[in-house]
């Protein structure tokens, strides 16, 4: 089948009360290894790129790699997702290449760094909104700023100022019509999320339970949730890498989440560090080796085995075959018609 809408991946997630893992990548083995972790899992499967990624494969390498998955894995609905777009001009150019859903993050300007206000966040989104709608392309938004809460500074900000506003979400969703809504609750990308096990402190779960709340109809989206479990350190470590101890989002977490409107969950780092450890192994028992099939193939597999994990561990197992694609000028047209905006 094509690359399809993300809404439909979500509303259909909705639906069956689960969530959805979302996956980055930057090159074919890692496309790999969330296409094959779909089809033993039989998962939908949303793979993502940031700009990051899009300046390193030359997009148009990942975006061919993506059809190839859709002719390989037929029967797995993939979506190829947008991260975080700094600016209407990144999104509308994702939109033109063939992605299928694009992340407006308005919450920073276009640097990456600034946090905005919310009347630009919302012109920009909007703008994006209605280029992507028309074309059946499904957009997420981001009110607040991603960041830790510990070291008091999100997004260079004070300790809980970074944080979703549950008035200014229900806002922002009425007035720009996205599909999707992450939120800040103290996840931040990377490896160092929290020095300890989160409590209600670091991880203000109880705000996204306020949001779900006032907005029980959008689609929420979770960043920064990797769970950096401690197996995958010690196995760097291990071998010779030199990470420093560190807590991720624990998967009870994101399992109550799921269960409050959650549907997209963001992982990154479980799968970087799932596929250093097992390239530093070879590295460190098999010195003599050069292929790099000897440990790319190794690595492949250890981000497969995450990706299964956490495609279970989110609910979205066995759910593949559950409904046909619609179309991307389907998904337009019920755009116009206000059925699903
Ligand atoms: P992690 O760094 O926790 O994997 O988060 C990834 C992410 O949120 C990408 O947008």
């Amino acid at each position: 089948m094509p690359l399809v809408s993300m809404r439909q991946l979500l509303d259909e997630a909705a639906q069956g009360a689960y969530g959805v893992g979302a996956f980055n990548v930057n090159n074919m083995e890692q496309i790999q290894a969330i296409m094959e972790a779909a089809r033993e899992t039989k998962s939908p499967a949303i793979v993502q790129a940031s700009r990051g990624a899009r300046s390193y494969s030359q997009d148009r390498f990942l975006y061919h790699l993506m059809l190839a998955a859709t002719e390989l894995y037929p029967e797995i609905p993939t979506v190829l997702h947008l991260d975080h777009g700094n600016s209407v001009e990144t999104c509308k150019s994702a939109i033109a290449m063939g992605f299928t859903s694009v992340m407006m993050d308005g919450s920073l300007m276009p640097d990456g760094k600034t946090p905005s206000t919310f009347e630009y966040n919302v012109k920009a989104t909007r703008e994006v909104v209605e280029t992507a709608h028309s074309k059946g392309i499904t957009v997420e938004g981001e009110i607040g700023c991603l960041g830790g809460i510990e070291d008091g500074h999100g997004a260079g900000l004070d300790a809980l100022s970074h944080l979703t506003d549950p008035d200014q979400a229900v806002e922002f969703v009425r007035q720009t019509g996205v599909d999707a809504l992450a939120i800040a609750i103290g996840t931040s990308h990377g490896a160092y999320k929290f020095t300890k096990k989160p409590t209600g402190e670091t991880l203000k779960m109880d705000r996204l339970l306020e949001i779900h709340r006032r907005l029980p109809n959008t689609h929420l989206v979770m960043h920064g949730s990797s769970s950096v479990p401690k197996e995958l350190q010690d196995i760097i470590n291990q071998y010779g890498g030199k990470l420093k101890p560190t807590w991720g989002v624990p998967i009870e977490e994101i399992q109550l989440g799921i269960k409050n409107g959650v549907r997209k969950i963001n992982v990154d780092t479980d799968n970087r560090l799932a596929m250093t450890g097992a390239i530093r192994k070879v590295f460190w028992e098999k010195p003599e080796e050069f292929d790099p099939r000897s440990y790319l193939k190794p690595a492949r597999d250890a981000m497969k085995k995450v990706v299964a994990q956490r495609m279970t561990q989110f609910g979205q197992a066995g759910h593949a075959g559950d409904y046909a694609p619609i179309s991307l000028e389907e998904m337009a047209k019920r755009y116009q018609q206000h059925l699903t905006a």
